[in-house]
């Protein structure tokens, strides 16, 4: 099948997270991504985190699949000497080094252009250029709290919480590919390739954009209305943590079901959409609040909605979490259950939607990842199993042009 992005030439120079979670997602929809590795040791995530002795740890496998792998050095003469011909040849090359890596190699934004003006550069940095902070090297959780989502996730009565989702990590990659994407169609245009770059304090300040929102709100008006804080709480001059407060108009929060005592992930979330208070109601079993003025408006719930939660979870307390959703799906209400990490690697949707994929790895074995959330008419991404370090290193010297003896001259210059 052909899929859309055929024939356009990736080099993956990424490692860690953020670069290789955005490569991963153009080779699934078609990129020929070749990743540039260290001989010897490879991506640091190769190794880290290892679940089986001396085998490429899930880290790597769920971030790198459907990639072709090239040792080099590019430090070295020889290495640099490849890296020019495959920037000749390429569409795009990625790169999450720490600031001025690429330079330090002698790969600048000039260098490339020079070598090919088509050449799109797409880079992740933890910082944006020119940001007091742009030469700190930076990791996920850093981000996440140089983002502004640190200071505005957990409860009010403890420190500071980052998220388990890698807002830093992955969501910038998938910024930076969307960026990959519009230069690319902006090259269609102008013949000429451009540097996109993304940094990860950006990308988790455009997730946290509504706290931004809720900053603007306070200075004007003193109070948030969303937050649990209101109406007894104090509020200070900065968006507080909310808890698990519904972060837009709807009141929610993490409500307790059957077995909570034993199961920390006994709960769903449930939210209190406005419009949908009277089948709330009938759902919960108390029809007498639709009309009593008490209740019947969001105004009149604010000040007792940790009451009404309570309520709820007096009823939810004879009913899994999956039992309750059964329930409040009927009327209509936006809830879901706190899944774990087992339910989800086991849920019968995410396999048949391909959102959850089992890959065979020549020498792991089988494994689970997570497959393409986007979903399109016409292209079903098949999610490969990632490469052995240096496993292509002769196919792509090859397509270089390299005859036996010199891929032969090259290996022994780059051995570790
Ligand atoms: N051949 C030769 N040298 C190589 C090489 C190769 N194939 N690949 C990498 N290197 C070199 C780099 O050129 C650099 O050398 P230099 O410091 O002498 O210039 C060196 O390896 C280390 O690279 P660096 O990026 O500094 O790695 P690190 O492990 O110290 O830092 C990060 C890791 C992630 C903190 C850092 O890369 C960073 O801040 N990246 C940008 C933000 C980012 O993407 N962070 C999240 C990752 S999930």
């Amino acid at each position: 099948m052909n899929t859309p992005l055929d024939g356009i030439k990736i080099i993956d120079f990424t490692h860690v997270q953020a670069g290789p979670a955005c490569t991963q997602l153009l080779a699934w929809f078609g990129a020929d991504v070749t990743k540039i590795e260290r001989p010897g040791s490879g991506d640091v995530t190769r190794s880290q985190l290892r679940d089986i002795p001396g085998v490429d740890a899930l880290y790597f496998t769920m971030l790198n699949s459907n990639k072709k792998s090239l040792t080099l050095d590019t430090k070295k003469p020889e290495g640099k000497e490849v890296l020019e011909k495959l920037i000749r040849e390429s569409d795009v090359l990625v790169e999450n080094f720490a600031p001025g890596a690429l330079d330090r190699m002698g790969f600048t934004w000039e260098r490339i252009q020079e070598l090919n003006p088509g050449m799109i550069l797409a880079s992740v940095k933890g910082f944006s250029d020119g940001h007091h902070y742009e030469d700190l090297k930076v990791y996920e959780n850093v981000a996440q709290c140089a983002g502004g989502a640190a200071s505005t996730t957990g409860f009010w009565d403890g420190p500071p919480m980052v998220s388990g989702a890698a807002l830093g990590d992955s969501n910038t990659g998938m910024h930076l590919a969307i960026g990959i994407l519009t230069a690319l169609m902006g090259r269609q245009q102008t013949g000429k390739g451009q540097k996109v770059s993304v940094s990860m304090q950006d990308a988790v300040l455009n997730l946290t954009r509504v706290k931004l929102r809720d900053q603007q709100r306070l200075e004007k008006i003193g109070y948030l209305e969303e937050y649990p804080q209101y109406p007894n709480g104090k509020f200070t001059d900065v968006v507080p943590r909310g808890g698990n407060a519904g972060g837009g108009g709807q009141p929610g929060w993490v409500l307790k079901c059957k077995g909570w005592e034993e199961d920390q992930n006994a709960y769903i979330y449930f939210t209190i959409q406005g419009h949908a208070w009277e089948p709330i109601c009938r759902a919960i079993g108390k029809p007498e609040w639709i009309a009593d003025p008490e209740y019947a408006t969001a105004q009149a719930r604010q000040d007792k909605i940790f009451d009404i939660f309570a309520y709820i979870e007096t009823w939810l307390a004879d009913k899994t979490k999956f039992e309750a959703v059964d329930i409040l799906r009927k009327f209509d209400i936006p809830c879901a259950p706190v899944l774990t990490m087992k339910e989800i690697a086991e849920d019968k949707s995410l396999r048949e939607s391909g959102s959850i994929v089992e890959v065979d790895h020549k020498v792991r074995g089988k494994y689970l990842t997570v497959g393409s959330p986007i979903k399109f008419s016409d292209l079903k991404p098949e999610i490969k199993e990632s490469p052995l370090l240096g496993e292509h290193t002769d196919e792509v010297l090859k397509r270089l042009g390299y005859n036996d003896e010199q891929i032969a001259a090259l290996h022994a210059a780059q051995a570790v």
